[in-house]
């Protein structure tokens, strides 16, 4: 049987991992995968992080089970953080194996309830939204996002095609920060995103897997709260990879948003049935830690100072390249990078260009030009500006 199997096609962002280690060149620069690093290259374990997991240590007398869905107090945590003032009685929540897995659940859900779903997706979206959509075999089809001239959105574009999501469809948005391009909607064009799926009864999935890094955290969380005050029916996908830096801990969450306290308690027995289905109970750690700094008030404040000084220490390094790039290029054509929000943008270069960042300079970022701004420090900056007019981007 297992002879049968067919080599899977690889995921471009992980291969760039293994690519980049294997390179022996003094001063390579790692612009991959969507880690965050300090300015001497760790990506660290975060002060609360580490007192949570002493007093976890300390205070916690079982690992028995947790609940199907999670336990109450991550989950409750967690809506506070992504929805402000949730309405309780409409609104289901499941702990899940980091942001991708409540992605994952989200979609089984979606089709569960519906099983000819359509997802709309972004062109471009994170690349591992297309692989899970091709794997599961759901139709899905995308929507034009990003404008290759400016660097920014394509919102007439972005418009035209979502209008066209049916009723009862998915359309994938990136709540902030998205991902790979950087570029992001004015709170306006949020709006006007709100009133067109009001319109058309197809429904918002969000992907909020960077809040925090943007424009801080509760203005992240912004779009995500008003598209949840104005619509019936919503699924959001967190993660907690990025913000709280707990990466190998898989902690995130699904919330999903229903027309009714009936359909909550529905979806909620269905989402606590996809678990239970696909791995059983969550892991609980991550999920304890979260909750452990969300529920103690010194604890959050430490979190919230330290993961400012991250998108502080991001956008930093966002204005000292593309002031680089304008003087190196005489030109004021990357100031977009400065404009952008979250770790990445999409430089614009093409494959060949990005190749040779990569040959001549030791740069790696992914072949569609999304580079981690977080993988720069002050030093690299001046390196990879040269390197980029260089190679004639
Ligand atoms: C990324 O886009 O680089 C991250 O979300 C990491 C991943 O799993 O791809």
């Amino acid at each position: 049987m297992l002879s049968n199997l067919k080599p899977q096609a690889p995921d471009k962002i992980l291969m760039l991992i293994e690519e980049f280690k294997a390179d022996t060149r003094q001063g390579k620069i790692d612009l991959g995968v969507g880690v965050y690093k300090n300015p001497e290259g760790v990506t660290p374990v975060m002060r609360a992080v580490k007192a949570a997991e002493q007093k976890i240590w300390q205070d916690q007398t079982t690992k028995a089970y947790t609940a199907l869905s999670g336990e109450a107090e991550y989950r409750n945590a967690m809506t506070r953080m992504v929805l402000g003032d949730a309405p309780a009685d409409r609104l289901a929540s499941l702990a899940s194996v980091g942001g991708t897995g409540a992605i994952r659940q989200a979609l089984e859900l979606a089709r569960l309830a519906n099983p000819g779903v359509t997802v709309h997706v972004s062109d471009p979206t994170w690349p591992n939204h297309l692989s899970i959509l091709k794997f599961m075999g759901l139709p899905f089809t995308e929507y034009r996002y990003f404008d290759a001239e400016t660097r920014g959105v394509d919102f007439e574009a972005m418009k035209a095609d979502i209008s066209k999501a049916a009723k009862g469809d998915l359309v994938l948005l990136h709540g902030c920060c998205h991902n790979p391009t950087g570029a992001n909607l004015s709170a306006d064009q949020w709006d006007e995103i709100a009133a067109i799926l009001e319109k058309s009864g197809a429904i918002p999935f969000i992907d909020l897997a960077y809040q925090g890094f943007g424009d801080g955290l509760e203005q992240d969380a912004a779009a995500t709260r008003m598209i949840a005050q104005r619509l019936p029916e919503v699924l959001i996908a967190a993660s907690c990879s990025k913000n709280f830096g707990i990466y190998r801990e898989r902690t995130g969450i699904l919330l999903a948003l229903t027309e009714n306290s009936a359909a909550r308690d529905m979806t909620q027995g269905s989402m606590a049935f996809l678990n239970r289905q696909t791995f059983s109970f969550p892991p609980d750690h991550g999920a304890r830690i979260v909750s452990t700094i969300l529920t103690d008030d010194a604890l959050a404040a430490d979190w919230r100072a330290e993961l400012e000084d991250v998108r502080k220490g991001m956008l930093e390094l966002r204005e000292q390249l593309a002031s680089e790039l304008r003087n190196l290029s005489g030109s004021d054509r990357f100031d977009f990078i400065a404009h952008h929000r979250g770790m990445f943008s999409r430089l614009g270069a093409t494959p060949e260009q990005v190749q040779k960042l990569k040959t001549d300079a030791a740069i790696y970022m992914v072949g569609d030009s999304r580079l981690n701004i977080a993988g720069l420090n002050r030093d690299t900056v001046p390196v990879l500006a040269r390197a980029i007019v260089e190679a004639g981007i």
